[in-house]
């Protein structure tokens, strides 16, 4: 007898891949599509690395049939992508664009007529344009108008689709796109930025309220966090303060709205100067009973007091010694630590870890194959240590790889390979990496053996 133990998930679990419209979507003004915050951020020269944008990216708009192909040789139960709302609205409110609709009617039949559930995220960045002219999230006006977008795409979509998520990672769109200027819109006022987390929360509570009206199947809704463990640089009571502040402005600030209507104690003493007007009853919308919440966990952060950083006074350090990709140190047991504090403190219906993955400077072998066992390692660790949340009674019901293709990463451009599938952006050929046939496995046999 074996005495391999084998890593078995709950029986109908859900695993997927993830992805996102601006990162693959390509087709930048095809089909009556209008601008987006990033179409217009990519062309501000020294935004993006190389001068990259996504006009073209991995051309999934136009190869969207080869890629569900790619889907079921993978065997993914779900799919989550995002639709691009000025797809839907090129000016952002007002006439709807049929085909940008129709774009995501063929998408999710197929992905039905295959059985991979899809997964739809309605905002993952990419804000219209005529939207950003008008003042963009700083203005209230946007989070009525991000209600509107979600009731027509849930009139549309939702007699077939059950899987909801208003938001992916409001503290991105909101710090790194308004308060360090690195994403789009690249704006750096922290008023803009604190302004925007209250209004995408605000319409994330709205859009959750629009979808249930809307949607003739039982719809699922939930937002997506980027939520980090965050641990003291040393035991001083600085950095321990240091820590808490990360905590705040990365995780509580979200979760604490969603879950109890009411921003952190602390927060509103640092930053409560730069919150827009808070109208009775928002935050009653804003803490709207949600079915599930998804988390995208990469790394920890491990911080220190820094009197010199601004709003925080508080600064990331890298420990020696560690494993580190690309972007970030790889630090497996942060994703059981973010669950099971999630899962502590706000008692959740449900959680999906709706990202989860590593850049990887992947190449071509010689014999077309590209092996990145560092990506199957890293996954594999992650996926150890979401098995003991799980096996400690967190309702974990789902898992989605971050990402199905390489793609543009942001301000990064193409310099960073995320996919379980590799794409030759000069041909688009793309090419099953070994982490996505590992993958394949995982997924048939609902687990891993221990090696
Ligand atoms: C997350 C984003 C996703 C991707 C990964 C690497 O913050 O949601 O679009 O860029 O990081």
């Amino acid at each position: 007898m074996s005495t391999e133990k084998f890593v078995r998930f709950p029986e109908g679990f859900i695993w997927g891949a993830a992805t996102s419209a601006y990162q693959i979507e390509g087709a930048w003004n095809e089909d009556g599509k209008g601008p987006s915050i990033w179409d217009t951020f990519c062309r501000i020269p020294g935004k993006i690395k190389d001068g990259d944008t996504g006009d073209v990216a991995a051309d999934h708009y136009h190869r969207w049939e080869e890629d569900v192909g790619i889907m079921v040789e993978l065997g993914l139960k779900a799919y989550r992508f995002s639709i691009a709302w000025p797809r839907i609205f090129p000016e952002g409110v007002g006439e709807v664009n049929q085909k940008g609709l129709d774009f995501y009617n063929r998408l999710v039949d197929k992905l039905l007529a295959h059985g991979i559930e899809p997964f739809v995220t309605l905002y993952h960045w990419d804000l219209p344009q005529a939207l950003q002219d008008k003042g963009g999230w700083p203005n209230r006006d946007t989070a009525y108008a991000f209600a509107n977008y979600a009731e027509t795409v849930a009139k549309e979509l939702g007699d077939r689709v059950s899987s909801w998520i208003t938001h992916n990672e409001p503290f991105v769109a909101a710090l790194i796109g308004h308060f360090t200027g690195e994403h789009a819109p690249g704006i750096q006022d922290p008023s803009a930025a604190f302004a925007t987390a209250h209004h995408i929360l605000l319409s994330h509570g709205l859009a959750a309220q629009a979808i249930r009206a809307s949607a003739s199947l039982k719809p699922k809704v939930g937002i997506v966090l980027n939520l980090h463990p965050i641990h003291p640089a040393s035991p001083s009571e600085e950095d321990k303060l240091a820590a808490k502040r990360f905590d705040g402005l990365i995780n509580r600030m979200f979760l604490d709205p969603i879950f109890f209507g009411k921003y952190p104690e602390d927060m509103l003493e640092l930053f409560g100067f730069f919150l827009p007007e808070i109208r009775p009853g928002d935050m009653d919308t804003i803490s709207i009973p949600i079915d599930f919440i998804g988390i995208n966990y990469y790394t920890r952060i491990v911080a220190r007091s820094d009197p010199e950083f601004p709003l925080l006074q508080a600064s990331q350090v890298y420990p020696e010694g560690n494993e580190y990709s690309q972007m970030w140190e790889i630090y497996p047991p942060g994703i059981y630590e973010t669950v099971i504090r999630v899962w502590k403190d706000y008692n959740p219906p449900s959680i999906f870890l709706t990202e989860n993955g590593i850049p990887v400077p992947d190449g071509v072998d010689f014999d077309g194959r590209v092996r990145d066992e560092r990506r199957i390692r890293y996954l594999r660790n992650h996926l150890l240590y979401l098995h003991k949340a799980i096996s400690e009674g967190a309702p974990v019901k789902g898992y989605f790889v971050w990402s199905l293709l390489d793609n543009f990463e942001w301000a990064h451009g193409y310099s960073m390979r995320f996919g379980l599938v590799y794409v030759d952006y000069k041909t688009q050929k793309r090419i099953i990496k070994d982490s996505g046939r590992w993958y394949a496995k995982v997924i048939k046999e609902n687990g891993f053996a221990l090696e």
